[in-house]
């Protein structure tokens, strides 16, 4: 595998799955595949799990690991090509990626969308760079659109707590203060779509997201209806996709207090079928959630970031075996 964006990448879901329970059994019996070999995790943005589960998997796995926070201690960079570097970017991107990928045999990047240009974002401008002049296989640490390592941990979760062999999977949007990325639902949806499941997502008017993702899933758009003998509700905000509102891109469409009816509480909860509750984190309590439901013996959130740890196994192990 040279590159991890789609779920496509990962080869067959159920396959992809099998591995991921062989190596929850032990998840060392790799340690001689990554020996002599180096990864590196670049962060343009804040990370926890990603973070620490990446490096995890990739010692477990023998890996020696770097990990470069981008904007601590390193050159300022410019990323637009044609622009007079006379300001307070001291390096250019296009030196810096062959640069350190000379340094390493694969690289996992975290890049977050700008919200500056809609089709920018979309294409992914700072990723496919990586993967053009890194001279490395490059695996999406979440991205301007995708996080595939957090929806590849997602459905490893919903295999392992599902009662029933097509469980009913409802990804509801939820208030939040700030503009955030749409890639963790896009990734949610792009693999739900895939995975063995009855896939609804729930949300206000005008946060549709890129048909690209969603395709042809069942969109509900009275929340408390898609809740209905759900098994699983996986909370998440999103800012406008500008799908349906292009002028809107990137935007929080209205005051979010006009939206805290959609904050998962006991209300929604009790329609469904005693549903897990599942979020990516980091996560604003008595915002997306609340307390009750977040601490409920249902909540999933602590084993799902866990198993972060395991789809990065995965992927790791399989670029191994590809360079
Ligand atoms: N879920 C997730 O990617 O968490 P971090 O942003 O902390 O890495």
């Amino acid at each position: 595998m040279k590159v991890f964006q789609h779920v496509s990448d990962i080869g067959p879901l159920d396959e992809a799955l099998k591995e991921a329970f062989n190596i929850k059994q032990d998840r060392y019996q790799y340690e001689r595949l990554g020996r002599h070999k180096t990864a590196m995790l670049i962060f343009f943005n804040n990370s926890l799990r990603t973070r620490l589960s990446t490096q995890k998997a990739a010692m477990n796995l023998g890996m020696n690991v770097i990990v470069l926070d981008v904007n601590q201690g390193a050159w300022k960079l410019e990323t637009e090509r044609g622009v007079i570097m006379d300001g307070d970017k001291s390096e250019h991107l296009l030196e810096a990626i062959p640069v350190m990928g000379s340094y390493c045999d694969i690289i996992g990047v975290r890049s977050f969308a700008r919200f500056e240009n809609r089709q920018d974002d979309y294409e992914e401008i700072i990723l496919q760079q990586f993967i053009k002049y890194s001279g490395r296989p490059v695996f999406f640490m979440e991205s301007a659109t995708v996080h595939p390592l957090q929806a590849f941990a997602d459905l490893i979760t919903i295999e392992e707590y599902k009662k029933t062999e097509r469980p009913k999977v409802v990804m509801t949007w939820a208030p939040h203060p700030r503009a955030l990325p749409q890639a963790v639902p896009n990734s949610f949806a792009e693999w739900m779509r895939v995975a063995d499941v009855e896939f609804v997502v729930t949300h206000p008017e005008g946060y549709e997201l890129d048909p690209q993702f969603v395709g042809d899933a069942r969109v509900e758009y009275d929340q408390m209806k898609a809740f209905e003998g759900a098994d699983f509700v996986y909370a998440k905000n999103w800012s406008c996709p500008g799908v349906t509102l292009p002028d809107r891109y990137g935007q929080v469409l209205d005051d979010y207090h006009k939206w805290m009816d959609w904050t998962v509480s006991d209300r929604q909860m009790a329609v469904t079928n005693n549903a897990h509750f599942m979020h990516c984190l980091p996560v604003r309590r008595n915002m997306i959630v609340t307390d009750d439901v977040i601490e409920a013996p249902t909540s999933l959130v602590i084993p799902e970031a866990a198993n972060r740890e395991i789809s990065a196994i995965v992927v790791l192990k399989k670029m191994l075996e590809s360079l």
